[in-house]
């Protein structure tokens, strides 16, 4: 259990909440497939080899693979990625050798490839609370990826007056339920300690505590402009429509530049002043 980090001092890197809990009910949770559209378009227009970042149990890198690209899902939580290679084990053998998965870290991981693509969504990267740690990401991401290659940040648009709501209930496929959720709020360090127990026909089984730190839209802006990046668009949802202040999510997209980029118009003339 990953206790309330100290106020005033940065959040230490999340302790993985009780994975095995989390993750039977990531799948029954996280349905939802409306990001995994824009993933697929995304994919097709910056071409593969794509890198997922806490790609769980497999909810945009399955209908990756299936769509034709070779994708490398890495996730911090063993399982999570043991559910993922029990749905991959189950797709025909031509779409299977297209996946594959690594237990990492998103801000340590190394790997001898190059992408066109890399995504982290589904609040992914407000589970990384501490600053060094998501700045550590941005570079190693830009890093593995090539020349013109592009990084998706998918996370929530902060609503600080939703995030405190409490008591929600909802039953899932699987019989789990949330009983009580219960969110703590620590403003010094941008971070939600969210605190949710489930019980299994009556009886509590498990309370999750994960925190949460979230990032508002010109502060992921300056991160991945400063560590090379080139900010192509941000949208407030997955039909790519601009930020406004009821839009729910916030979908960052920085493109690496081209190694042959031609300067900017003023650099040039600056350039030009010098030589005359
Ligand atoms: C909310 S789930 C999202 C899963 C997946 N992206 C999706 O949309 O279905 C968050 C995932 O992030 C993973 N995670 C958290 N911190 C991570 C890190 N530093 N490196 C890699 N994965 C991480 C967790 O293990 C978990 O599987």
């Amino acid at each position: 259990m990953q206790s309330k980090p100290p106020t005033g001092g940065e959040p230490q890197p999340p302790n993985p909440y009780n994975l095995d809990i989390a993750a039977d009910l990531f799948d029954d949770l996280h349905q939802g497939s409306a990001d995994v559209q824009l993933v697929l378009e995304l994919a097709r227009e910056a071409g593969g080899p794509i890198l997922e970042l806490a790609c769980g149990t497999g909810r945009c890198l399955i209908p990756l693979i299936r769509a034709g690209f070779d994708v490398v899902g890495l996730d911090l939580a063993p399982p999570m990625l043991e559910r993922l290679q029990t749905k991959v084990s189950q797709e025909p053998e031509e779409v299977r050798h297209r996946a594959t998965t690594l237990v990492a870290d998103g801000s340590s991981f190394s790997l001898p490839l190059r992408f066109g693509l890399a995504f982290m969504v589904a609040d992914a990267f407000g589970q990384i609370p501490a600053k060094q740690q998501q700045e550590s990401l941005a570079v190693n991401v830009f890093d593995h990826l090539r020349a013109g290659g592009v990084f998706v940040i998918d996370t929530f648009h902060p609503d600080i007056h939703r995030l405190l709501e409490r008591g929600r209930s909802e039953r899932t496929a699987r019989g789990y339920q949330v009983v009580s959720e219960d969110i703590d709020h620590d403003r010094a360090n941008q971070v939600f300690i969210v605190r949710t127990s489930y019980s299994l026909d009556g009886h509590t089984v498990s309370q999750i505590e994960w925190p949460l730190r979230y990032s508002f839209r010109f502060e992921l802006e300056h991160l991945l402009e400063k560590v090379g990046f080139t900010i192509e668009a941000v949208w407030g949802n997955h039909r790519r429509e601009p930020v406004r202040d009821d839009t729910r999510r916030l979908f960052v997209v920085a493109r690496k530049p081209s190694q042959d980029e031609p300067l900017p118009a003023e650099a040039m003339e600056a350039v030009a002043l010098v030589q005359t």
